[in-house]
């Protein structure tokens, strides 16, 4: 019987995990550097942690199941949630703002296509604790590094869930989350026979003006002088001048239904319908999940789709030694003369019981950037020589083990 792996889910082969992996370190290099520190998180959690906040669509998504003991359990679809569970039971004390990062698998039960899979990668970020706009600004600007890091370009767009709220007026707020529904769907049919059902076929068209608009100005025309236009200019002035170009977009509404204020997105080429390579806002959960109330921002790139939008990437070349010797000599080169450069290097050793010839065309096979032969002539010459042979120029000299890893630690630079 032939097993194939469930619909929606990724096996990555060792060229394929070594991309991901290099992406990666850039990625948390970045938020490193401007001091995030990483958590990490079950894979699943409690079915509650979910139910409070995150929305229909979102649930209706998840993987959720009874354990052996009965407990309704789900697996993340995301990580916002789970790292807000985790500050409170344990970083409520910590100075803020606090600065998390992640890098963990999620799980959805969406239609796979290109870039949207059912396990899929999420790298975010959460600033914990300030409600100041310089913060909101510091996770978009930091979500703008990080793309330019791994050298993809991403198209930005910044919009305030405030500006809608206030045009939907006297709507309760669970209509005023089915029409954003709506909107993150792209959903226009959808919306107008909820607007018919609920009696407010009125608001259509200004839905429509101010989702279309992209000017903070026109905005205040259709809203008023809301605090939150006020605030999203801000944002806007300050990402000007860390000279981070952004687009207005009302339309911005995110699936999840925790966000309060501010949200944004960034979009990719060349990915088809789900070119959204990334997402967030600010937040408010610690109260509802038992702790203080707590503003927070923070966003999330989907990696694989990162990985995807970025395409067939140029990887350093690694350093990789193969110790080739004869029969005789394979033991002492197994364990007097490959531990050396283990230390060092990326070494692998014949297990095949090749002659020489075959190491060496083996060694080839793997990508070897350099043969250490170990033979007669060698060590006839003493215990410490050997012949390093370049495999890319075929140049051949026999030196000391020292010396040979001295002469690929200078071309490893
Ligand atoms: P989200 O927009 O639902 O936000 O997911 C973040 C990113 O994950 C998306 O922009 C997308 O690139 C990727 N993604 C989502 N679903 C899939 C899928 N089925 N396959 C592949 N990639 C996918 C959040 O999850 C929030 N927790 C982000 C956040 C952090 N907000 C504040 N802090």
């Amino acid at each position: 019987m032939k097993i194939q792996r469930p619909r929606g889910t990724q096996d990555f082969l060792p060229q394929e995990m070594a991309k991901r992996r290099f992406i990666e370190n850039k990625m948390r290099k970045t938020v490193e550097s401007w001091g995030y520190q990483e958590i990490q998180t079950p894979i699943f959690e409690s079915l509650d942690l979910f139910t409070l906040r995150s929305g229909e669509t979102i649930l209706d998504q998840s993987y959720i199941f009874d354990d052996k003991g009965g407990r309704k359990l789900i697996l993340r679809p995301e990580l916002t949630e789970p790292v807000t569970r985790l500050y409170v039971e344990k970083l409520q004390a910590e100075p803020k703002p606090l600065k998390l990062y992640y890098f963990s698998n999620c799980f959805r039960y969406e239609r796979p296509q290109k870039g949207r899979f059912r396990e899929f990668w999420q790298f975010g970020v959460e600033l914990i604790g300030s409600d100041r706009p310089e913060s909101e600004v510091e996770v978009i600007a930091l979500a703008s590094s990080v793309l330019d890091t791994i050298g993809l370009k991403g198209d930005l767009h910044v919009g305030h869930l405030g500006a809608l709220r206030a045009l939907m007026g006297d709507l309760s707020d669970e209509q005023k989350n089915s029409v954003i529904r709506f909107i993150d769907k792209k959903d226009n049919e959808g919306l107008r026979t909820y607007l018919e059902e609920i009696g407010a076929t009125s608001l259509e068209e200004n839905i429509r003006a101010l989702t279309e608009s992209e000017d903070i100005k026109e905005a205040r025309e259709m809203v008023g002088d809301v605090p939150a236009l006020e605030r999203l200019e801000d944002i806007s002035d300050m990402l000007d001048i860390y000279g981070i170009s952004h687009k207005i977009d009302f339309s911005v509404a995110r699936g999840l239904e925790y966000y309060t204020g501010m949200v944004f997105e960034i979009y990719a080429e060349g990915l088809g319908t789900e070119n959204q390579i990334g997402g967030g806002g600010s937040y408010r959960l610690a109260h509802l999940f038992g702790g203080k109330d707590t503003p927070s921002t923070g966003f999330a790139f989907g990696f694989d789709r990162v990985v995807l939008a970025l395409g067939d990437i140029q990887l350093p070349q690694q350093t990789k030694v193969m110790i080739v010797s004869t029969r005789e000599l394979r033991d002492w080169a197994s364990r007097k003369v490959a531990p050396r450069f283990v230390q060092h290097f990326h070494t692998e050793v014949d297990l095949m019981s090749r002659d020489i010839n075959g190491q060496l065309s083996h060694a080839n096979a793997i990508g070897a950037t350099h043969a250490v032969i170990v033979g007669d002539k060698e060590l006839q010459k003493g215990e410490e020589f050997v012949t390093l042979k370049d495999m890319k120029t075929g140049e051949q000299e026999m030196l000391t083990i020292e010396e040979v890893i001295n002469r690929i630690r200078l071309m490893d630079i």
